[in-house]
């Protein structure tokens, strides 16, 4: 259990917000599935974006399982307050503020990782918005704004300062986007410069690495992001294997369950129209980490209809395992 402010998380494994994959079926199958904590997709602030649909979709409410946490970026702490309102007005038993995107997109308009230049205004932004809500306030940004100024710890501080419950801290600063080893070294000092819990998040796929990223950094848990791809049982599992080293694995039957779960759920929340086209990254990389091929992974993509896509996966067999039964 993590204590959030005036909230408590089950554990401390969650998944991290993506925006077009961590929607509503995936967060709520991955609640289900043992994640600890899940945050919804990233909405824009700004007035004029706030009410679009696919916004409005995003932040949808209906509880995805466990605390209903909502993602705001944006670079205007009046836009910012207003928006936190508005989500807790709709719900919101939690707001994350998002400074760790560093999408062209969001970074032009001064949100997202931009905001780690400007630190006078990330406090005047921190403090809007927790002044604006009664509920806990978290932070979610990278270990910097570039390598020559890694000022997470300066912005860990004015968080802490601000009245944010928590940091989530993806160790690549905002000009390292993806690339590069994560600084594990940059969110232990992170941890060292204030006494709200801290998450460490940047290539965690496995309990091994968890564990030893919670060692190094001395964070108060871990958020996993791409390796969730395809794979919603694994905030759960490492979870589990974190809790009790001999847990097990879930099979390629239970995986391959929750992910016809997920197909099925998808194509609901968006009708079959879209979800048949949105799930397909996360079904290929379901598919791929099971050994299918290009060639097979290109005839899922061609698939139109639900139907078609959920027998594709439901007749799909673990190429690891179907070896493994010719050895024996
Ligand atoms: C496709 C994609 C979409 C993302 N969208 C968001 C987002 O909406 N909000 C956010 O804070 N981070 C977003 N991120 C960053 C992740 O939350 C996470 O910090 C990053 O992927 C590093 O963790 P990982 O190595 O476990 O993937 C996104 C990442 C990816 C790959």
């Amino acid at each position: 259990m993590l204590q959030i402010g005036s909230l408590v998380v089950r554990n401390r494994v969650w998944l991290a917000p993506m925006a077009g994959i961590s929607d509503r079926p995936f967060r709520r199958l991955a609640w289900r599935l043992g994640a600890g904590h899940v945050v919804a997709e990233m909405t824009a602030a700004n007035k004029a974006l706030w009410d679009s649909p696919r916004s409005l979709e995003r932040r949808q409410a209906g509880a995805a399982g466990g605390l209903h946490a909502i993602q705001i970026a944006g670079s205007d702490p009046v836009d910012m307050a207003q928006a936190a309102r508005l989500a807790v007005d709709a719900g919101a038993d939690l707001i994350d503020i998002n400074m760790g995107c560093p999408a062209k997109k969001v970074c032009n308009r001064m949100a997202g990782s931009a905001l780690l230049q400007d630190e006078e205004l990330v406090g005047r932004i921190l403090s809007a918005v927790v002044e604006a809500v009664d509920v806990p306030v978290t932070l979610k940004t990278r270990a910097g704004w570039s390598p020559e100024r890694r000022n997470a710890p300066t912005v860990a501080r004015i968080a802490e300062d601000a009245g944010v419950a928590a940091l989530v801290i993806h160790g690549r600063t905002r000009a390292c986007r993806f690339k590069g080893a994560v600084e594990y070294r940059t969110i232990r000092r992170v941890v060292d410069a204030v006494s709200i819990p801290v998450i460490a998040n940047g290539d965690i796929a496995d309990a091994g690495t968890a564990r030893r990223v919670l060692d190094e950094t001395g964070a108060a848990g871990v958020m996993i992001g791409r390796a969730a791809l395809g794979a919603p049982w694994l905030p759960g599992q490492v979870a589990a294997e974190l809790a009790d080293r001999d847990a097990s694995a879930p099979d390629f039957e239970t995986r391959r369950a929750s992910i016809l779960d997920l197909v099925d759920g998808t194509h609901s929340f968006y009708g079959e129209r879209r979800g048949v086209r949105i799930i397909r990254k996360q079904a290929s990389a379901f598919l791929e980490a099971h050994g299918a091929s290009r060639h097979e992974i290109r005839a899922f993509h061609s698939l139109e209809s639900a139907a078609a896509q959920l027998g594709a996966i439901g007749a799909f067999e673990d190429i690891h395992e179907s070896n493994l039964k010719e050895a024996v």
